[in-house]
């Protein structure tokens, strides 16, 4: 009996960790219209990016395919590769008033996206279409224009 109580305990205390840990960090996807409003000039010229047409390149029958989306989509419910894939998802930072106080943007969620990030898709093992990878080259091609000189 003491070590049935003592196994509950130790299942309850691993249920609260991570209930816990999944509301710090889980954040909604919004979808990239919602960033359009105020950033037109980065939406109009990702628009001309492969990754905006990320998952319309997928044969007809992987479409639907939760294996190629991982990476060929934002969400199962998000086509493309879209802002929030490389800039997290951005319901808790897209207002305006949180925005522009950057430390607060990245507390809910907000990434600034780096070669990390390409790596995370850009992986030559798991899909047998990735070339190798040189961050300078894709970046140029691969990114948006910004209003902000980089
Ligand atoms: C209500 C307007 C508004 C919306 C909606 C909005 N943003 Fe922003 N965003 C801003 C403002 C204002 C800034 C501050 C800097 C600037 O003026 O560009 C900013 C800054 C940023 C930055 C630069 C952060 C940095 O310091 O390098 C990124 C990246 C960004 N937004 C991504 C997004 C994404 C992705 C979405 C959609 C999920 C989004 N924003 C929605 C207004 C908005
Ligand atoms: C780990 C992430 C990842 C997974 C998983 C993945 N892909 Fe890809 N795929 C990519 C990336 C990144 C590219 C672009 C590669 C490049 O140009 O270097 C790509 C390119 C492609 C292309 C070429 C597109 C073009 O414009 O020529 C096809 C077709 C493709 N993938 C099909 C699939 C299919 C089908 C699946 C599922 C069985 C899949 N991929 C799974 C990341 C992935
Ligand atoms: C393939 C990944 C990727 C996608 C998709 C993407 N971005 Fe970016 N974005 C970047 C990178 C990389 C930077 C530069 C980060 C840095 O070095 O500060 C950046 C910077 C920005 C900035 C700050 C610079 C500026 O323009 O003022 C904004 C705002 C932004 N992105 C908005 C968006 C929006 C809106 C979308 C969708 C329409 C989007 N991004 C899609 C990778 C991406
Ligand atoms: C969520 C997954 C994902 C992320 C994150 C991602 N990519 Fe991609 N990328 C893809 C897929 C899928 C394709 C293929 C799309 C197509 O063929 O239209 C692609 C295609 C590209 C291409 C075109 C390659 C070619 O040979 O024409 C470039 C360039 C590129 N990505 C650069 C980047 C850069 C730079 C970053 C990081 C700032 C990045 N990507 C982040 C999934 C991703």
């Amino acid at each position: 009996m003491k070590r049935f109580i003592f196994l509950l305990m130790l299942v309850l205390s691993f249920a609260i960790f991570t209930a816990t840990v999944s509301a710090a960090t889980t954040h909604q996807y919004v979808g990239p219209k919602k960033c359009k409003m105020c950033h037109r000039l980065e939406y109009k010229t990702w628009l001309n990016t492969p990754h905006a047409k990320a998952t319309n390149v997928l044969p007809k029958d992987k479409k639907n395919d939760p294996k190629c989306l991982e990476c060929h989509a934002t969400t199962k419910d998000i086509e493309e590769v879209t802002c929030e894939a490389c800039h997290g998802p951005g319901k808790d930072y897209k207002r305006g008033s949180v925005m522009r106080n950057r430390k607060l943007a990245i507390q809910k969620g907000l990434n600034i996206p780096n070669e990390k990030t390409c790596l995370k898709c850009h992986n030559t093992k798991k899909c047998k279409h990735v070339k190798s990878f040189n961050y300078k080259t894709m970046f140029k091609k691969g990114v948006h224009k910004f209003r902000h000189k980089m």
